[in-house]
Order: C-alpha cells, then structure tokens, then sequence
C-alpha cells in the first residue's frame, strides 16, 4: 500500500473531511477472470478493509460506502443471500483491524428490513468500536436516497401533527437531522464522491446530502482500486472550484 502519511508528493494534498463512494465493477471484475459474481464481492469486501484504512490515515473524517441500496434486493436471491452474509465476514475477520486503527463503525440504512445475523453484525459492530475516535466507517445498507427522504418527511409531519413542530419552522438544517445520517451533524455531506467502474450515475445515494459533493467518475473496478486511486481522485477534487452557488 502507498505511505500516504510520509509520501513528498501527497504533503500539499487537501483531505476532503467525507468521502462517499460507489463501490460499482465487482461482478465485471468477476467476469474478468472468469469467475463467478460472489467472488467479486468477496474481493470488493476484502478492499473496503484496505481502503478504510488508508483514508483513515489520510485524515478523512467519514468514509461512506455504498454496500447495498433498497434496490439491491432485486438480484438473484444467491446473490441477496451472499451479500447479507458480508457485514457476517467483514466484522468478524476484520474487527481486530478496525479497533486497532481506531475506527468507528456506523450504518445507515433501514436496518429493520435485515436478517437477524446480518443485522446482528452491524449492531455489535457499532457497539465495539463506539469508543473509537478517528475516522467514522460508514456502511450505506439498505439504504436508498428517496426511501431516506420520504422516512425524513414523515416524521415530521407526525411531529407536526402532535404539535410538537411548527412546519413553517422546518428548514434545511432540521430536515437534514432527520435524515440518517443526522448524527453525522456538520459532517454529513459529502465533500467528495467516488464512483468506481467507469459508470456516471449517482443511484440513489445520499440525494440530499450531494447536494454540493464534487464527483469523479474512476474507471477502476471496487475490487482493484487502491490508496493510490483514492490519493488520485482526491487530486481531482483538490482542482475542482468549489463555489456552493455563488461566484
Ligand atoms: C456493485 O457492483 C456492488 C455492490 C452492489 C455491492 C458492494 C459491496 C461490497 C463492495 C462489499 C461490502 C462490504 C461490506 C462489509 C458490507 P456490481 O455488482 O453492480 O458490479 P457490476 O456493475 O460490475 O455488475
């Protein structure tokens, strides 16, 4: 892996504080090699381990991944199957590795609708490293950008029906709490998001957070991109104008 703390030529990088990605190619990467889709994402999870801790050691506040959206559930039930095992494997072979680089774990997504095991995993993965300070892993599971919002909407206007709000009080700051990821706070844009695989679409993914998320589209599949990639694409970023609708 790249000595992204000590390496010269990344000195002058400015980190962005959230980085979201899509992590898209690993069934091509998988059909690459001629080998089944699981396989990719195997790999693809075996990578989120290799990726979080780099941007960790880059200085990144808030890594999210997308790992699942509320749309993934339409794949074939041996795939739906294999994923939900993944958060299973993940913690369970990486945990050691993400409390000794200090990370803390967090999901958001309609974590309800998931199998108890799986469900299980993200939970107790949350509660192990609750203590940890550096940067937050964000799993994206069962998430949907639209479902999010809607969810946000409703309870507000349960709130207002209780009286416990007044709507013409609503504004961006107390939607945005709603949403899941309001325990983020200041932190819960994205500054930049990451699509890998070549694919140049947002899917879904925090539709209201990217509200003003720069974008780089990477060619590189999930399962292939490394702390290389990121320092890369981190280099595009640091070229964007960030103007947030003004001049
Ligand atoms: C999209 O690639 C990828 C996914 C739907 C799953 C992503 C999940 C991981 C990388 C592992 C997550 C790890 C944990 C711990 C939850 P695709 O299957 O659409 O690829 P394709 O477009 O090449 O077919």
């Amino acid at each position: 892996m790249a000595d992204l703390n000590n390496s010269k030529q990344n000195s002058d990088l400015r980190v962005p504080k959230h980085i979201a990605i899509i992590m898209d190619g690993n069934g091509r990467w998988a059909k690459r090699l001629g080998q089944p889709r699981i396989a990719g994402h195997k790999e693809g999870m075996n990578n989120v381990k290799r990726i979080a801790i780099a941007a960790n050691n880059l200085g990144v506040n808030v890594l999210s991944l997308y790992a699942f959206s509320t749309e993934n559930w339409t794949r074939p039930s041996k795939e739906v199957n294999f994923l939900m095992r993944l958060p299973v494997d993940f913690f369970g072979t990486f945990m050691p590795d993400l409390i000794k680089e200090n990370i803390r774990v967090m999901v958001t997504g309609f974590t309800d609708k998931l199998p108890a095991k799986t469900r299980k995993a993200v939970f107790d993965a949350i509660e192990d490293t609750k203590q940890n300070t550096g940067m937050i892993l964000n799993f994206a599971f069962n998430y949907g950008g639209r479902a999010e919002i809607v969810h946000a909407a409703k309870i507000l206007a349960i709130k207002a029906k209780n009286d416990e709000i007044d709507p013409e009080n609503i504004d961006d700051e107390s939607f945005s709490e709603q949403l899941l990821t309001g325990p983020l706070g200041d932190l819960a844009d994205p500054d930049l998001l990451i699509r890998t695989s070549g694919e140049e679409r947002i899917s879904n993914f925090m539709l209201w957070q990217m509200a003003y998320s720069e974008m780089v589209f990477d060619e590189t599949y999930w399962p292939d991109f490394t702390a290389d990639n990121l320092v890369e694409d981190i280099k595009i970023f640091n070229d964007r104008d960030r103007r947030f609708g003004s001049v």
